[in-house]
């Protein structure tokens, strides 16, 4: 330290000059770093204000197979990480007056059928859309998930986006739409919670990772089948905990065949990292699109080309039974070639090979409360979703279940027989029906045995009964359900809907 009592006056006096000089400067670098704090809070507070980031906000989602409520999920705590409060709803919960109230809402909604909503949006249709309500108080957005390769695009969010704006309610920007859960409408749809919430820097969020699978077993189930080819998949963890439930689905990451990736890779000489990429990169089917690609290095020629999309299978096993089984139809493309998803399962992927895969939590197919009856009824690859609710029934001691199940011959089509015949015996089924259409001269179907034990229906339904329908939309769950409107009436199935006893699983 100096003594300053041993400088000279002169020497003092230029010191004291120098220290207050030194701190002018630290006290008006810190009025300025004051100033710029104070002008960054106040064009935080007007992006605020003009966005009413500080007002909560109701999240309301309405899902088939439970991807508009993993989004639904992610928006609120997006919102909630940003200091805006948050009501998370399904949308057969909300009222006319929570939507006049609310002030700002956000619908995350998809389409199912031809152009249908979600079975859980139903109550809401009927009791909320079906009125007029003054929603000139309400701000809104929606998210509406859809796939272009059905005729109607996103027809619920569309319908519900026209209806709100009919009602007097704002739109807090325009609809987005996601098609087959398109990366960029989605990093779009996080744009617009930036602005709502104010807060730019907001963590961007990504669909859950694949974990690693292995291959563990496949075993043709119909051989001979004058069908399309059915396969038991069961894949075995290599990271991760097992957790899932009875009605759940597994996403895959799919494989191309590795002919058609041999075939590019020769085509355009490319080397054997590139080669590995291309394996679940979209690969092009036109010549125009190959030879657009010829000469181009490995890297950009990933660059131009999109990750293959994800398929979803109902998952036929419990977290108990060690890994995920499946039941598989293998698809034909318009081409004849195996498709993508069930080539890769059925066909393409090794016994011992790595598969990605992840769980996708579908609520609307889990089992409802209590220890209701159940009747499931399910054809073909459906069996596979109420398999996993019979062994959870099996497990916990639960008896009073009806399987309704068809295929089409006995001989070869009687999937996971050993395994039904055993619960009929044991009394986990009360009940057992077979559909096998064409073992006879007349086509049987599942349908057709309902309508058959119609009074047994109508009885179980009494006693709270519940019905999980499993499988295709075209082929079966069409009828079964026209089925179920002649033996309980709409109105009868609409109430067994929103009890959340009527539950669908179908593709
Ligand atoms: C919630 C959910 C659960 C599912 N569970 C199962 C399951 O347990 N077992 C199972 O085998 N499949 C199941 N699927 C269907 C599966 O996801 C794939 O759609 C199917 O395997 C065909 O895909 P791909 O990639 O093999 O065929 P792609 O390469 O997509 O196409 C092959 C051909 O099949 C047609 N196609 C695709 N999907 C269907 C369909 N659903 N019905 C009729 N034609 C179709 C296409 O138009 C095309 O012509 C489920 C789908 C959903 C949405
Ligand atoms: C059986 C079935 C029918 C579908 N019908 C339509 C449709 O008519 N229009 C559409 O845009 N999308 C349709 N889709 C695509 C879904 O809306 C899309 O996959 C969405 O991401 C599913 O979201 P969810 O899991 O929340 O129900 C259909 C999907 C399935 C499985």
């Amino acid at each position: 330290m100096i003594d300053l009592s041993a400088l000279d006056p002169e020497a003092r006096r230029q010191i004291a000059a120098g220290g207050v000089a030194l701190a002018w400067v630290a006290f008006s670098g810190l009025i300025a770093a004051r100033e710029a704090a104070r002008r960054r809070a106040g064009r935080r507070e007007a992006a605020a204000l003009a966005s009413g980031s500080g007002e909560p906000v109701l999240v309301a989602y309405a899902s088939q197979t439970g991807f508009a409520e993993e989004l639904a999920r992610a928006t609120a705590k997006a919102l909630t990480a940003a200091g805006t409060p948050v009501t998370l709803r399904g949308l057969s919960s909300v009222t006319t007056s929570d939507l006049a109230t609310a002030g700002r809402a956000l619908f995350l909604v998809s389409t199912t059928g031809e152009g249908d909503a979600p079975d859980p949006a139903r109550a809401f249709i009927r009791d909320v859309m079906g009125a007029t309500p003054d929603l000139s108080d309400l701000r809104y957005g929606v998210l509406a998930l859809g796939d272009s390769s059905y005729a109607q695009l996103c027809a619920f969010g569309r319908s519900l986006d026209g209806w709100l704006a009919h009602q007097g309610a704002a739109p807090l920007f325009d609809r987005v739409e996601v098609d087959d859960g398109d990366e960029a409408a989605l990093r779009h749809w996080q744009s617009q919670l930036a602005v709502l919430t104010g807060v730019t820097d907001l963590p961007d969020w990504s669909r859950p990772a694949y974990g690693r699978w292995t291959l563990a077993e496949r075993r043709r189930l119909n051989p001979g089948s004058p069908g399309g080819e059915a396969w038991h998949v069961r894949l075995e963890p290599l990271d991760g905990a097992l957790a899932w439930q009875a009605g759940d689905i597994v996403e895959i990451g799919p494989r191309n065949d590795p002919a058609e990736v041999a075939a590019v890779v020769e085509h355009l000489g490319l080397d054997t990292t590139t080669a590995q990429a291309l394996s679940s990169r979209r690969l092009p089917r036109e010549l125009d699109a190959l030879d657009a690609l010829t000469g181009l290095p490995g890297e950009a020629v990933l660059d131009r080309l999109t990750t293959l999309p994800h398929r979803e299978y109902s998952i036929a096993s419990l977290p108990g039974d060690g890994g995920i089984e499946l039941i598989v139809r293998l698809m034909p493309r318009a081409d004849g070639k195996p498709g993508l998803g069930s080539g890769w399962l059925c066909h393409y992927a090794q016994i011992g090979a790595v598969l990605d895969a992840r769980v996708r939590t579908n609520r609307s197919f889990h089992a409802p409360a209590g220890d209701l009856p159940l009747i499931l009824i399910g054809a073909g690859t459906g069996l596979a979703g109420l398999r996993a609710h019979l062994k959870a029934r099996a497990a916990a001691g639960q008896g009073r279940n009806w399987l309704v199940f068809g295929e089409r011959t006995a001989e070869h089509d009687y999937f996971h027989r050993e395994e039904i015949e055993g619960w009929a015996a044991s009394g986990v089924l009360e009940r057992l029906d077979l559909a096998f259409s064409r073992d006879q001269g007349q086509r049987i179907y599942v349908q057709h045995r309902l309508l058959e034990a119609s009074d047994t229906v109508r009885a179980w339904v009494a006693q709270g009964a519940a019905i999980l329908v499993c499988g295709s939309l075209e082929g079966m769950s069409r009828e079964v359900h026209a089925a179920l409107v002649e033996i309980l009436g709409t109105e009868g199935l609409e109430r067994l809907t929103d009890e959340g006893r009527y539950r669908r699983d179908v593709y």
